[in-house]
């Protein structure tokens, strides 16, 4: 990102424990994000509220191997960013790139906190996001960044900056954006155009109003499935399918903590929100 002027968070990545330590404690920042930088089952990021934090989590890292032996080789220390997240999704091929209407996702088991979950609903559009911040993010970010599909945006007071990029569609923003593609927008035909450098032909429109989808998760999540109550394979009843029937073979059964995403499209936020629920309630597990 920095060789291509994409803006992100300050910081720099080290291999040595005392370089790291002194870059920490020679920072005029305070707050500060440490990641492991190797593969850490998604929990190799801490972020750092003051220096001794820092420093704590960099020993917890570094020393310790508190996420694996070889994530703790290697960490990244960042300037923390301030501001609301947001997810945008563009699909490209080698000459053209179209991003859909920008979803936020909700991370926290509860509202508005609790532990970290891997996502519990997300909503689209962004309402705060204007059409300038959107002009910002296509020249800085994705025009820069052409061939990834995911970017995870910190909307900072200095402007955006990228968090981090996934090759991959979000869960679960895209139970949100592609509900919001106007009925007659099929992702088929963006999908195969991405592979033949066809996008340019291709449109993508979004219906107006506003998507939500909320996650259903099994009772216990996100604790461990062996030390919370949480189980596998418990018995799924639809009790009666909101819009579209639901044909149901055979019986359903739950496979882990996040179990079902209810999604939603209404004319506002709210009642797009209120109807998800409404789907949920039609569904029934033990411990939902
Ligand atoms: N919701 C974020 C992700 O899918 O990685």
């Amino acid at each position: 990102m920095r060789r291509h002027g994409i803006p992100t968070a300050e910081g720099e990545s080290f291999e040595h424990y005392s370089e790291a330590r002194k870059f920490i404690k020679d920072s005029e920042r305070q707050r500060f994000v440490i990641k492991a930088l190797g593969l850490a089952a998604g929990k190799g990021v801490v972020l750092a509220a003051d220096q001794k934090e820092a420093l704590e989590a960099l020993d917890d890292i570094m020393v310790y191997k508190k996420f694996g032996r070889e994530a703790g080789d290697h960490v990244v220390v960042e300037e923390l960013l301030d501001g609301e997240e947001i997810s945008v999704h563009t699909f490209c091929d080698a000459h053209t790139h179209k991003t859909l209407a920008a979803g936020q996702d909700h991370k926290r088991t509860w509202e508005p906190d609790g532990p970290n979950t891997g996502w519990m609903g997300a909503y689209t559009p962004v309402d705060f996001l204007s059409e300038e911040d959107m002009k910002v993010i296509e020249h800085k970010i994705i025009k820069p960044t052409l061939g990834l599909l995911f970017i995870c945006i910190m909307m900072t007071k200095h402007g955006p900056k990228v968090i981090e990029y996934k090759a991959r569609f979000g869960d679960p923003e895209t139970q949100s954006m592609l509900p919001h593609l106007s009925s007659d927008t099929d992702l088929c035909q963006i999908l195969l155009a991405c592979t033949s450098n066809a996008l340019e032909s291709v449109k993508i429109k979004a219906r107006s109003g506003h998507a939500c989808n909320v996650v259903v998760a099994s009772g216990g999540y996100p604790g461990s499935a062996v030390q919370s109550s949480w189980r596998r394979a418990l018995k799924v009843s639809v009790l009666r399918a909101l819009v579209d029937p639901i044909s149901v073979h055979g019986v359903l059964k739950t496979a882990g903590g996040r179990v079902f995403s209810v999604a939603a499209v209404e004319d506002t936020l709210e009642e797009a929100v209120r109807t998800a629920y409404k789907g949920v309630k039609l569904i029934k597990f033990d411990g939902m």
